[in-house]
């Protein structure tokens, strides 16, 4: 019996096995969870999530988090395979172009600007609103949804990155209160330190700032696995009573600004 026992989760965003997604949904499936994953049809496409279902006999439903009538459909087959409501969702949703095409903030390309905006905010937004409109998640479910700390620092090439993360923070906390009053439903976010995928692959920076943070950071780098805990934890009942923090996954990172032992 895991702490996870008995509860259906829809986790979002694991494309392969370095994705923070595929942690959780592993993680979850260890503590006893039933697991549905989702992703673009050409994520399953081009990723490896197909073996994760198949070998953990998962159902996946393809679904661009971006629209609403997918996300209703997803939400319908899920219900219907589970059997019932959702209990937790993971929102592991990011990508953007100006930062894959290599676009200074200041020359951003604001097409691509609002679709790094819908693609890893507004996409919580929407997966949120369609599950109330539905209301496809159980009472005293849990939302948890992944960010990181260039939503409130600036942090050299997170880019527009930086503008959705901090929507993506403030869209958790209305639905946050909008849930808590609906049926104690928990929205939080994880805010994780730099870990190697291929979003974070995709911001140049990244082999050098995970060593920085590394170093900085009195615990190192908190790694996916530990991520993956985390959202267990808030997932499970233990953590009834805790809903509209951003809680840091960092290794305290953010809360430090020179390591013990630094050489000044
Ligand atoms: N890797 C890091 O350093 C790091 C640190 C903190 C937070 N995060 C966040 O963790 C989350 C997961 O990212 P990751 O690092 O595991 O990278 P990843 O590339 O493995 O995951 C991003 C996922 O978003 C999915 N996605 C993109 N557009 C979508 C759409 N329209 N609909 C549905 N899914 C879509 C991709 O297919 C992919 O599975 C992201 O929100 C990311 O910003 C990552």
């Amino acid at each position: 019996m895991g702490i996870l026992s008995g509860k259906k989760g829809l986790i979002f965003g694991a494309l392969d096995e370095r994705s923070l997604a595929w942690h959780v949904a592993l993680a979850c499936a260890s503590a006893g969870a039933e697991v549905v994953l989702t992703n673009t049809s050409s994520a399953i496409a081009l990723g490896t999530i197909g073996v994760l279902a198949k070998e953990h006999d998962m159902l996946l439903v393809p679904c661009d988090a971006t629209k609403l009538d997918d996300l209703r459909a997803l939400f319908a087959r899920a219900q219907e395979h589970v059997g019932g409501k959702i209990d937790f969702v993971l929102h592991g949703v990011a990508q953007s172009m100006n930062i894959r095409r290599h676009k200074r903030y200041e020359e951003a390309n604001y097409n691509y600007f609002q679709q790094t905006l819908d693609v890893s905010a507004l996409s919580l937004h929407k997966i949120l609103r369609t599950a109330l409109e539905l209301d496809a998640i159980s009472e005293y479910g849990s939302v948890v949804a992944l960010s990181y700390l260039g939503s409130e620092r600036y942090c050299d090439g997170y880019n527009d990155m930086g503008d959705a993360k901090a929507l993506l923070e403030s869209i958790a906390r209305q639905f946050g209160a909008i849930y808590g009053a609906h049926n104690k439903t928990r929205v939080n976010i994880v805010s994780q330190s730099p870990t190697p995928t291929k979003a974070g692959g995709s911001w140049g920076g990244l082999d050098y700032w995970y060593r920085y943070t590394d170093q900085l950071s009195p615990l190192g780098n908190a790694s996916a696995d530990d991520c993956a805990q985390l959202c267990v934890a808030l997932f499970s009942d233990l953590m009834r009573s805790v809903t509209m923090q951003t809680i840091y996954s960092d290794g305290g990172f953010g809360r430090t600004v020179l390591a013990r032992g630094a050489r000044l």
